[in-house]
């Protein structure tokens, strides 16, 4: 009896296919749309292994439903969504996808930041509208990029694929980790700071942290109350990083002056969101390792650490020593 596996959402067969020998695949069948909690519950109780996205919450009710469930392969880097303290508890192994999307993510929190000082969405929604009737001095004009500071706020792979970025921008790095990097700074002359420091002397403060009981709601009213007033704030972390009723005053008070978010706290959100409503922010549905190279080698990676588990092996990817 070949291992039940079950696809949180529809994905290309061609992906599936190298591993039909070895699996017995059951996948919810569609692309747009997370499957049904009771749906999922239901389908989890004869799975060996599950093959899930961040729109499903992996916690102890669902894994209390899964008894003969041996690993979570999570489709992203980011594992908020899984409870992984319970996973060890039940000695099930959680995987994420690291490494694969680093570059993708990179560029998308570039072009995001670079989107947002330029007021690129602004101008083109301009000419859309039909408002382009002269040139002039100060129309849509922005915030320059090149060297100005960059303040990193989490420096794991993507944050240096970030620093790497803004280098060639002549930026000046600046990060705040829970550990220093020695090859950051070396190899990109990125300076270590305190994390008040960061704020206080970044112009653009970009948030790349994991989400944990720690980092929630790190950016705050008084985090916003220290960064620059011309600063520029971009997450492409996780929404719950940011109070964001906190950005939205800071936003619309001029204590900063914008903001590029690919994250929400409450996903997906709508055009009514308060955010999205304000002309300083740009607002992208968490796009970060959106290219079709990427999300299949996110998908292939998923694969190969199921595969690695039934064959015995240890995973490619694992957070945990399930
Ligand atoms: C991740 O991987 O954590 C992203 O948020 C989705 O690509």
């Amino acid at each position: 009896m070949k291992p039940v596996i079950y696809v949180t959402r529809k994905i290309p067969e061609s992906l599936l296919e190298p591993y039909q020998d070895q699996f017995a695949f059951r996948m919810w069948e569609k692309a747009d749309e997370p499957v049904p909690r009771d749906v999922l519950l239901k389908e989890v109780n004869d799975a060996e292994g599950l093959l899930c996205l961040l729109t499903e919450q992996i916690d102890r009710e669902l894994l209390d439903h899964a008894e003969k469930l041996k690993i979570v392969a999570n489709m992203a880097v980011g594992f908020d969504n899984v409870d992984v303290a319970a996973a060890e508890e039940k000695g099930v192994t959680v995987t994420n996808t690291p490494d694969v999307l680093t570059a993708t993510t990179a560029d998308l929190t570039f072009a995001l930041l670079m989107a947002t000082a330029r007021r690129i969405v602004e101008a083109s929604e301009y000419i859309k509208k039909d408002a382009w009737e002269n040139w002039s001095p100060y129309l849509l004009a922005g915030a320059d990029v090149h060297q100005k500071t960059i303040g990193i706020v989490g420096m794991g792979r993507i944050g240096q694929a970030v620093a790497s970025r803004a280098k060639g921008f002549d930026m000046n790095v600046l990060y705040h980790a829970r550990s220093r990097k020695p090859d950051a700074e070396q190899e990109l002359g990125a300076v270590y700071k305190e994390f008040d420091e960061l704020l206080a002397e970044a112009d653009f403060v970009v948030c790349l942290v994991p989400l944990t009981d720690e980092t929630a709601n790190l950016f705050d009213r008084e985090a916003f109350g220290k960064m620059k007033r011309s600063a520029v704030f971009v997450n492409v972390s996780r929404g719950g990083t940011v109070d964001e009723n906190a950005l939205y005053d800071a936003l619309t008070d001029g204590t900063i002056r914008a903001a590029g978010l690919d994250v929400f706290k409450g996903e997906p959100i709508s055009a009514d969101h308060q955010l999205v409503k304000l002309a300083n922010v740009v607002a992208l549905p968490h796009i970060g390792s959106a290219s079709e190279e990427t999300r299949s080698k996110m998908l292939k990676l998923c694969l190969d650490n199921l595969a690695a588990v039934f064959n015995g092996k240890d995973p490619l990817t694992p957070v945990n020593n399930g």
